[in-house]
């Protein structure tokens, strides 16, 4: 009988602790400790492999459990992953978009349920905008803008210039894309005379500027890449066509990734425009204060700083990823 006593009153402590636990992720007066699902594009750069570790690591750093989700590049697949985690009553979700629209349903899920979404690096484009938290990323028409006056100052206004363009749909590629020809549309005489999507990857990079090399009629004087390492696959395919790349065509991109200052610096690569990866910090405080019910600023920019050979060498060292 005192068996029977015994065990009925750890049964009902063990149901209570483990309501109170839910409680307490629900409520969130208690518990610092929360369940994250974390859908990502995928591993197409550098620049990606870099945030992935950023949010992992952070999650970490903070005791957050966080489940992770690579979409290899398919809405499909991070529609699917969100679905997951509304299912799954995670306390928050962080969403790195691979493309700007199509999110409207699976949000509203997200919203209905309660669930906080956390927009990281790339935007979407909703007719709400209380269907996500925040978005926290740079300012992809600026790293646009910036490239194409790099361009104007230190080039000239007066160049064929070739596009590596990233993924079709993103808002990184479109907003860059957009900043780009908004500097350059004074000046008549920068003209873009290619332009092909790369996908964002060092492998596509190379192989579309391979077939720019061969079809182009004009002399190819500036590639215009909208990240680093489309950047870095095209040098090779500079080098291999008997060029010198950074002297013979010049080139600029967006990231600031490792790969691009040791290009900087050997004097193949001649500008690229940060775009920073490491948003783990901020997308936690965001998700934190989400969670708990305080105001979180709907659009978090982070800024960006421009780099090119002169100064190359001399931050190489400094630099996180
Ligand atoms: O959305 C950010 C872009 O996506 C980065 O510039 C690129 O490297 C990445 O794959």
């Amino acid at each position: 009988m005192n068996k029977f006593i015994l065990y009925v009153f750890a049964l009902v402590f063990l149901i209570m602790s483990g309501c109170s636990g839910e409680e307490n992720i629900k409520g969130k007066s208690n518990s610092n400790h929360l369940t994250i699902g974390f859908s990502q594009i995928g591993a197409e750069s550098s620049w990606r492999t870099a945030e992935t570790e950023s949010i992992r690591s952070e999650a970490k750093k903070r005791n957050h459990t966080l489940k992770f989700s690579d979409a290899q590049q398919k809405q499909e697949n991070q529609i699917k992953a969100l679905n997951a985690f509304i299912a799954q009553n995670v306390d928050a979700i962080i969403l790195a978009p691979v493309v700007e629209t199509g999110w409207e349903p699976v949000l509203r899920n997200a919203k209905k349920r309660n669930i906080p979404v956390i927009l990281v690096d790339r935007g979407v484009i909703v007719a709400d905008d209380s269907l996500y938290t925040t978005l926290i990323a740079t300012d992809f028409v600026n790293e646009g803008r910036l490239a194409g006056e790099w361009i104007i100052k230190n080039i000239g206004t007066q160049a064929n210039i070739v596009e590596l363009e990233g993924t079709p749909g993103s808002s990184a590629a479109i907003d860059r894309q957009k900043g780009f020809m908004q500097a350059i549309s004074s000046y008549p005489k920068l003209k873009v005379t290619q332009s092909q999507t790369g996908e964002f990857t060092r492998a596509k990079g190379k192989e579309v500027m391979e077939a720019f090399l061969k079809s182009s009629k004009d002399k190819i004087d500036v590639v215009f890449a909208h990240n680093d390492d489309m950047a870095l696959g095209a040098i090779q395919a500079i080098e291999e066509a008997g060029y010198k790349p950074g002297v013979d065509i010049k080139l600029v991109s967006v990231d600031g990734v490792l790969g691009a200052f040791q290009a900087m610096v050997a004097g193949k690569l001649n500008c690229t425009v940060e775009c920073n990866p490491l948003l783990g910090d901020v997308a936690f405080d965001a998700v934190e204060r989400a969670v708990s019910g305080k105001k979180v600023e709907k659009r978090i920019v982070i800024e960006d700083r421009v780099f090119d050979q002169s100064v190359a060498k001399d931050v190489i060292e400094s630099r996180k990823y």
